[in-house]
């Protein structure tokens, strides 16, 4: 184990009566960082995190959290992680308060602090005057977020987020989004999400994980520049020439036009060329920018379109 890492997967694989879940992952994920894993449903997101936990035993291979192993040091990791999972494990006839009490009291805080502790989560996360109501009678985002307090009540080195996010309201993303920005100052965090702006906001490193395999890794910046092999301008444009356009067809891939809006995409384009070509056939530019890939466009360019199971 690299004193770097905080979690280190060596060939971690799961098999589910031949289906293979999760398929000889290799992962390091750095003390102090927010590791997102992002992938299509079924991916083996879910495996993998549950895996971690201890919570499933790999088929083969392992991995070390903070150095101790998961098959063989799961009581030392349990003491040390926090975990929201992605079906959340809330008692509904329980309310706030007697849930948060129930993991601190497991992992033996102190009556006080866990006191102090719970206080402050239920105010951040907006629940506090909600505290002693039975959960059975929240909605899905106030559960949501109480089953992140949960995973952190007793203030882990490392926090597993199974789509913490599912269900909540804009707003609520937000603030959580805030909340988890700040913890990841001391905390190794893993999470997974379909929303690609969690990613990109949140994720210091980002992994896409398709049919259990890891199929691509780095930051936000380094999978937008270096998966899309083509760039796309947009122009606003008036008075376009026919033979203006048959230039442009001419010098790159792919030219389309409709109201009033040239869109071009190659392997290459030459914003000032484009432009100067505009201009000097009389057409009038109102703008003109590249348009930047986003992690969505990634996302489906690695992991494709089709709908899996
Ligand atoms: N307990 C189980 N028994 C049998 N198959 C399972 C079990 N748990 C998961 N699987 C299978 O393993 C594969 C990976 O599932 P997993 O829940 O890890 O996906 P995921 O990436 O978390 O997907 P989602 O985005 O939908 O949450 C799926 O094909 C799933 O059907
Ligand atoms: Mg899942």
């Amino acid at each position: 184990m690299n004193g770097d890492f905080a979690i280190q997967t060596f060939n971690l694989t799961k098999t589910f009566n031949g289906l293979v879940a999760v398929d000889g992952i290799d992962l390091n994920i750095k003390k102090g960082e927010l590791f997102a894993l992002l992938g299509p449903n079924g991916a083996g997101k879910t495996t993998t995190i549950n895996m971690l936990c201890c919570l499933l035993k790999p088929t083969s291979g392992t991995a070390q959290i903070m150095g101790y192993d998961i098959n063989r040091q799961p009581f030392k990791i349990k003491e040390i992680i926090g975990v929201s999972p992605q079906e959340t494990a809330i008692s509904e006839r329980l309310n706030p308060q007697e849930n948060l009490n129930l993991i601190g009291e497991l992992h033996g805080m102190n009556p006080r602090e866990l006191k102090s502790r719970s206080q402050q989560l239920l105010e951040t996360m907006g629940l506090a005057d909600r505290a002693k109501d039975q959960v059975r009678k929240f909605s899905g985002g106030m559960k949501r977020r109480l089953s992140i307090m949960m995973a952190l009540v007793h203030n882990p080195e490392i926090l597993f987020l199974d789509e913490p996010t599912l269900g909540l309201d804009p707003q609520a993303r937000r603030v959580m989004w805030e909340y988890i920005a700040r913890l990841k100052e001391d905390k190794t965090i893993l999470l997974t999400t379909h929303y690609m702006d969690e990613a990109d906001f949140l994720a210091d490193r980002i992994s896409i994980i398709d049919e259990g395999k890891i199929v691509a890794l780095g930051t936000s910046a380094e999978l937008k520049t270096s998966m899309l092999e083509k760039h796309t301008m947009i122009i606003s444009v008036q008075n376009l020439t026919q033979q203006v356009i048959k230039e442009m067809r001419a010098r790159y891939a792919e030219v389309e036009i409709t109201n009033g809006t040239m869109t071009i995409s190659a392997q290459k384009l030459d914003f000032k060329e484009i432009v100067d070509l505009l201009h000097t056939s009389g057409a009038t530019v109102r703008s003109a920018y590249i348009k930047e890939p986003t992690l969505e466009d990634v996302f489906l360019h690695i992991t494709g379109k089709e709908l899996r199971e």
